[in-house]
């Protein structure tokens, strides 16, 4: 048996990611295995999950840290003990720089809730809802130095309607995250990623389910 790719999961807040992320990789077959869960935020029920799951934790306060940088050094040697071949941002608040970002090129992930480059930054769905798209949605980027600026992996769409509040698109749109990242955590994993010029190319088939409104109570 080939040995999974060994993933650390960076949390700050509930973490619903996370446990898609853990039920996946509870799957036989499943190409990736979470090596550590770490928090900024010591009370992320995040944390509580990876716990109950089995997997090692840590937490690593950035406010203890005197800079980014010592900050940024700090994950990076626990990701290292653990021997995090790549890494998942999910909910992770703060942003990550270079002293970070160079230690694992290409292989840091987040999940965003919106449809990129369109509504970077805090509060996807209400962006969406304010600017009055038909369509919103969530993805899955490479993270590189800037506000969600990475090479886009995956995405995944869903209806805007007409009655929808924050909650009701942000909860529509985690749902859709909840299956996408695993998806995506699945192709990386199995070396379908590749990158061209600030393009990361796919071998796999186009995420097309989520746009479906024939469903749209999804
Ligand atoms: C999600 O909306 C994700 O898109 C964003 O942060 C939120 C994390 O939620 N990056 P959870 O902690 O995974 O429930």
């Amino acid at each position: 048996m080939t040995a999974r790719v060994r993933a650390g999961v960076l949390v700050s807040g509930g973490g619903t990611n996370l446990q898609a992320l853990i039920d996946a990789c509870a799957a036989p077959g499943f190409p990736a295995e979470i090596a550590v869960v770490i928090s900024n935020v010591a009370e992320a029920f995040a944390l509580e999950r990876a716990r109950k799951a089995g997997i090692a934790t840590a937490v690593i306060d950035h406010k203890a840290f005197p800079s980014r940088d010592e900050f940024e050094a700090a994950l990076v040697a626990r990701l290292r003990e653990h021997r995090a071949d790549l890494v998942c941002l999910a909910g992770f608040m703060r942003l990550l720089g270079g002293t970070f970002l160079r230690q694992f090129p290409s292989r840091v992930l987040n999940i965003h809730p919106a449809l990129l480059p369109a509504f970077p930054g805090l509060h996807g769905p209400r962006q969406a809802l304010d600017y009055g798209v038909k369509i919103a949605g969530c993805t899955v980027h490479l993270v590189d130095e800037g506000t969600d600026t990475g090479p886009v992996v995956a995405q995944a769409a869903v209806p805007v309607l007409a009655d929808d509040d924050e909650a009701k698109l942000a909860a529509r749109i985690l749902a859709e995250e909840h299956r996408l990242y695993p998806l995506a955590l699945r192709w990386v994993a199995e070396g379908r990623l590749t990158i061209e010029g600030r393009k990361a190319r796919v071998e796999a088939p186009p995420v097309a389910e989520g746009l479906s409104l024939r469903n749209p109570g999804r």
